[in-house]
């Protein structure tokens, strides 16, 4: 970092961004396996969070490797990049006050950590979006394992590039098990729970 860049603090701090919205910000991010079902569930939960008036943002790998990551690819070292980005950018969300969401397989325990770190204590929660590889072989939404099961995609996560899954996760949804309105019913929950928000969401869809 340049020794010349001094940080500015500005009047308009992330509590009061975060008072006029009436809420308390977090960083929701859901972690696991391609086709696991992180983006249902996280846009499920936005929806239910939106409906009530919550102001909210989702960040998506597929959509964000569009824009803000489009030069990275799937190499070890690209990934961490991605996250670190993705860290950033949530963290910068987050302090303008939003209820952040975020659906990227982030296979690396150290980088989900340095995230976990650029959060006030207790505002960063890890989501483990779980099923099998063998069910997530199966679904196959984007045709993307039956690709690198044939050899066209290199690095692909769980087949030739590895997953390290969460040890001490906030939340475990096992969507082989549960439908995905369920997983986030138990998100919603949790939420609740930790005063994220009001419990009258908890129950709003019954
Ligand atoms: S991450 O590992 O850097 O966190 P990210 O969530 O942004 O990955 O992107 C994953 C999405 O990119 C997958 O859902 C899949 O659609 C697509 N994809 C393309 N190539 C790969 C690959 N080699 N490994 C995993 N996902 C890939």
């Amino acid at each position: 970092m340049n020794e010349n860049i001094v940080w500015q603090n500005h009047s308009v701090d992330r509590e009061f961004r975060a008072a006029i919205k009436h809420q308390r910000p977090c960083l929701l991010w859901f972690t696991g396996l391609s086709g696991s079902g992180k983006s249902t569930i996280a846009g499920i939960i936005e929806q239910r969070l939106a409906a009530r008036g919550s102001h909210t943002y989702l960040l998506d790998g597929d959509n964000v490797r569009h824009g803000l990551c489009r030069d990275l690819g799937f190499t070890a070292a690209e990934r961490v990049e991605n996250i670190r980005r993705i860290g950033e950018v949530s963290r910068l969300m987050a302090d303008a006050g939003l209820v952040v969401l975020t659906a990227f397989i982030s296979p690396f325990r150290s980088d989900r950590e340095l995230v976990r770190a650029l959060l006030p204590a207790g505002e960063f929660i890890e989501v483990l979006v779980d099923a099998p590889l063998e069910e997530c072989e199966r679904r196959d939404p984007k045709g993307l394992y039956r690709k690198a099961r044939a050899g066209q995609i290199p690095h692909f996560t769980g087949i030739d590039s590895p997953y390290e899954t969460p040890t001490a996760p906030a939340l475990h949804l096992r969507t082989d098990l549960l439908p995905a309105e369920a997983c986030a019913d138990q998100v919603i929950a949790h939420l609740a729970r930790h005063g994220f928000i009001g419990h009258d969401l908890e129950c709003a869809h019954v």
